[in-house]
Order: structure tokens, then sequence, then C-alpha cells
């Protein structure tokens, strides 16, 4: 059973979208992941098909009615209240969780994952809490909705399924898994517009070639974060690597 990502959105146009081309869009071909999308707005059962109402307490916006938005999961998730065979139900949110990457990895090893995906002010928090959501966010800032959220996650999972990065070794040389960020790239031209590529690069010096890039990750992870950096020297310290 492929890996199978299930959106609920009231914009089901927008999917697949980026996920259609290149990478994504060739594994979805192959049928590596699936990828199923359902109209939030089916579910509504009054003949206006209404999804939000203004929110108790006042103030602006519209809020996704709980019992809507639970009718939706039930059907994405075969009812019952856990994962089971789906994998976690998320709403993207900016109030969640901060994606990273190890819980991209956790999704991408399961089965697949269910995403509400919001619009409007937001969603009524008790059917978060009746459905156990997972609470996820991209980041500090905040989107018009979830659609471009659930595009991403499922960018960062769907890349590390079996058979979907051309080379396999560039998934294991990725710099993030250690907690550094990345060192410089450079190709041909080895000069341009005055600038030449570092001397170590061209040497075929590969030992020399390691601890330059090494060198490199370290002092960029150290200047632009250091809340990184910190983490990196704690996991180095508890003897994790
Ligand atoms: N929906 C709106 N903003 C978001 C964010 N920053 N992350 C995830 N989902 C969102």
């Amino acid at each position: 059973q492929a890996w199978t990502a299930r959106i609920l959105t009231l914009f089901p146009e927008m999917f697949p979208g980026p996920l259609g081309q290149s990478l994504a869009g060739k594994a979805l071909e192959k049928g590596i992941w699936r990828l199923e999308t359902m109209q939030i707005r089916d579910f509504a059962t009054d003949k206006h098909r209404t999804v939000d109402d203004t929110p108790f307490g006042g103030g602006a916006g519209m809020v996704m009615r709980p019992d809507v938005v639970d009718a939706a999961l039930a059907a994405a998730t075969g009812d019952g209240l856990g994962t089971k065979g789906n994998g976690p139900a998320i709403y993207l949110t900016p109030r969640g969780r901060l994606l990273k990457q190890d819980l991209v990895q956790e999704l991408a090893a399961g089965p697949g994952v269910v995403l509400l995906c919001g619009r409007y002010e937001g969603l009524d928090e008790r059917v978060i809490e009746a459905r156990g959501l997972l609470e996820v966010s991209l980041g500090d800032f905040v989107l018009s909705g979830g659609e471009p959220a659930a595009l991403a996650l499922i960018d960062a999972c769907v890349r590390l399924l079996p058979g979907v990065m051309g080379a396999e070794a560039t998934l294991d040389e990725e710099s993030f898994d250690a907690g550094l960020l990345e060192y410089p790239h450079y190709t041909r031209p080895a000069e341009w517009k005055d600038k030449k590529v570092p001397e170590v690069l061209i040497s075929g010096h590969h030992e020399k070639i390691q601890s330059w890039r090494q060198a490199q990750s370290e002092e960029t992870t150290k200047l632009r974060r250091p809340d990184l950096w910190d983490a990196y020297l704690k996991r180095g310290a508890a003897g994790d690597r």
C-alpha cells in the first residue's frame, strides 16, 4: 500500500499543484505515493452547504464548524478516533508544533498523513480535541490557508520515500540530518565574475574537501542559526553521534 496523503480542503483544485511536477510528480505517476483530496463542503448538512459561522464572543472573521469538519474527518479516517492505517490526522496552523525534519522522517516512515487545511480565521477548538488532531506549523508566519503548508509538508515527506530521489546518496549526505546547515556548493565555470571556486574543491583531495565542507557547515550554522549550533554541541556532548 503506497504512502498516502489524504487532504481535507475547501480548495481541492490546489492539488496536486506543484506536487504534480518534477520529483514528486514522477513518483506520483509511478504510484510510489497517492494523493486524495476531499471537499469539506461535501459534509455540510444544510441546503446552503455552510462550513463556517461567526465566532462566539465576537470578533472578525469566520470559524469552521466542528460538526462539518468532524464529519469530513470521520470519512477520511474511516472513523474511529485513532490514526490506524492512515497515519496521524494533522491540522496545519501557525499555533502548531513547528515542523522539523525529525517529524518529517516519522511521517514518511508511516502509512501516510491526513491533512486538514483550514481557511477563514480558524477552526472550532472542540473538533481539534475530539479528534486528537496533531497541530503542525511551518513557521512563524501566517498563510491565508493551510493548503500551501500541506503542499510543503507532503513534498518534504515524499522526497524521503524509497525510490523517489534519483541518487539515494544525496539523502545520506544531507548535513541537515547531522543538525547542521548545508555547506556552499559550486559548479562550472571555475571562475565567474572574478569569483573563483575555493581551491580545495578543485584539488581532488577528498579528505580535505570533506573537512572543508564540515568546517563551512559549522561556521554557517554558528552564524545563522545559533539555536541549531547549541543543539549540535549538546548532541555531541551526549554522545548521540
Ligand atoms: N496555516 C496558516 N499559516 C500556517 C503556518 N505558518 N503553518 C502551517 N499552517 C498554516
